[in-house]
């Protein structure tokens, strides 16, 4: 084959690869209907509750009275009783959201002003308006990786108006209530949609200016950007986020990519994420590039029913020579990660595959630290996770562990024994704690304002589901 042959060989070995690299979202979610039902229901009982705060704007206008043009402003009107009808509120595959609500019954009291020639008049007023039917339609898709949403169509009918006025010289108006009222019945009907569409405007101005990272403590970021545009099924929305964390200090791509998953959508939860495999090793990879995993381990550090103790003359029962090159001495480790560990979830089991090294130094009196020798160690562990409402729990095992000597300033000594002792140390001092501290279980991260109501977790092959039921948001929300 000539050289130029092997390029495009290896060319179109590559394509497929860096093409699909990170193209697969690592973090799904899915919000079923009943999650729709939920949300529909919080800003339902946000706005019965608070109906009254609303603050509305004037309306002023003109009215041909025949005579001539009486001019007129309604102010200073709040909502006095609100009766919202059951609203339908589902999925509209394809596109977005469907909303329907009919006969909605609003009552409002406020003051007018009228001004007919040099005639001014003034009173308040009650307002009632009857069966408001609004039927809209919103459209959720995606622009630059960002969730989009906007209001394909929306129309509003009124079914009628009652108006009292009071006070003034009322009874001028009061011949013309009639006319007055179409007319109101117009105004307000021609007023319904635009407040509605505005909102859902402020709504995508405020998802268009959603930073697409997210910090999750001083080390690693998670990239949030959606890869897909959402799926909207009438069953539910599904985003497909690219779910990748990276290093704040030194963000680069790790040498692995996402592999595609597919998430059963749960219609019995509000909201299902999938996590894969990639999501996970991310992290681990971005806390390696971090320079996180590593820790310096000195002998205040060690327990004190610790076999092991950190000088010379005890390592001497494993190294034998150590003493006699540096007498009496104390010894301190760095412990370290020599590449990212590696999860893999299969069959309902987490496992983790951790290479690590740990370097040995013995501390002269004047704090110089000697290089002693390096130890190379290859482990596995495996464990159950599941989550109890808001906590996430689970249990850890050792399935393997060996150790070599990676190199040595003070020549050669078996490992053998040292590799037992970590061993044990390990199996009866470290998991024990991991394992209480599982055991007791880890708050699954949550948003602001909302709590988990119930949940369960599963582990696929490639990725970890959560399903999760919330509860509405507490009275700050908005
Ligand atoms: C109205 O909503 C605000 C938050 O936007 C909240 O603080 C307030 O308590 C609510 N008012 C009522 C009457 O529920
Ligand atoms: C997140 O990922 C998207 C797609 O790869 C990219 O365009 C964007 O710049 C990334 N943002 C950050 C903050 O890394
Ligand atoms: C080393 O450890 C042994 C046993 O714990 C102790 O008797 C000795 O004093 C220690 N030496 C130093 C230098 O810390
Ligand atoms: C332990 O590691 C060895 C060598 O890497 C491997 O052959 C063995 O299957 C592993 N055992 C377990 C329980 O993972």
């Amino acid at each position: 084959m000539t050289m130029k042959m092997k390029m495009w060989v290896i060319v179109l070995f590559l394509m497929p690869l860096t093409h699909s690299h990170a193209q697969y979202p690592a973090v799904q979610t899915v919000m079923s209907q009943k999650g729709l039902n939920g949300v529909t229901q919080w800003i339902t009982g946000w706005l019965q509750n608070n109906i009254s705060t609303i603050l509305l704007p004037e309306v002023r206008g003109n009215v041909d009275i025949g005579i001539g043009s009486v001019s007129y402003v309604l102010h200073d009107m709040t909502i006095k009783r609100c009766d919202l009808p059951e609203t339908s509120v589902v999925f509209s595959e394809g596109t977005g959201i469907s909303l329907k609500l009919y006969g909605l019954t609003i009552s409002i009291s406020g003051l007018w002003n009228t001004q007919f020639g040099i005639i001014h008049d003034g009173g308040s007023f009650e307002l009632s308006v009857y069966s408001i039917s609004l039927v809209t339609m919103l459209e959720l898709g995606s622009d630059e990786e960002r969730l989009t949403i906007s209001t394909v169509s929306c129309s509003a009918l009124l079914g009628g108006v009652q108006v009292n006025f009071h006070g003034g010289g009322s009874f001028i108006i009061q011949p013309f209530i009639d006319m007055f009222s179409k007319r109101i019945t117009e105004e307000i009907r021609q007023k319904i949609c635009p407040p509605f569409e505005q909102g859902i405007e402020a709504l995508e101005k405020h998802l268009a200016v959603m930073p697409d990272a997210v910090n999750v403590d001083p080390y690693i970021y998670m990239n949030i950007s959606l890869t897909d545009s959402p799926l909207v099924k009438s069953s539910g929305l599904g985003l497909s986020v690219k779910g990748e964390f990276y290093s704040i200090t030194s963000p680069s791509e790790p040498p692995f990519s996402s592999e595609h998953f597919e998430l059963p959508w749960q219609e019995d939860y509000m909201v299902t994420v999938g996590i894969s495999e990639f999501c996970m090793n991310s992290a681990a990879y971005a806390y390696y590039c971090a320079g996180v995993l590593s820790i310096h381990i000195t002998e205040d550090m060690l327990p004190k029913i610790s076999p092991i103790h950190l000088n010379t003359s005890q390592f001497g029962l494993l190294i034998p020579q150590l003493p006699k090159l540096y007498p009496d001495l104390p010894m301190e480790l760095e412990l370290y990660a020599s590449k990212t560990p590696l999860f893999t979830f299969k069959e309902s089991v987490i496992s983790v595959y951790v290479l690590a090294s740990v370097k040995a130094f013995a501390i002269k009196t004047d704090s110089v630290a000697v290089p002693l020798f390096r130890l190379d160690m290859e482990s596995s562990f495996s464990g159950k996770a599941y989550t109890e409402t808001q906590l996430l729990k689970g249990a850890l095992e050792m399935n393997n562990f060996t150790m070599e000597l990676g190199s040595t300033e003070i020549g050669e000594f078996q490992t053998g024994p040292i590799e037992q002792m970590v061993k044990l140390a390990i199996s009866t001092f470290a998991l024990p704690k991991v394992n209480a501290y599982l055991k007791k279980g880890v708050p699954l991260p949550s948003v602001k304002g909302f709590s988990i109501a119930s949940s369960v977790t599963s582990i696929e092959n490639g990725f970890l589901a959560v399903a999760l039921d919330l509860n509405g948001p507490s009275d700050d929300w908005r």
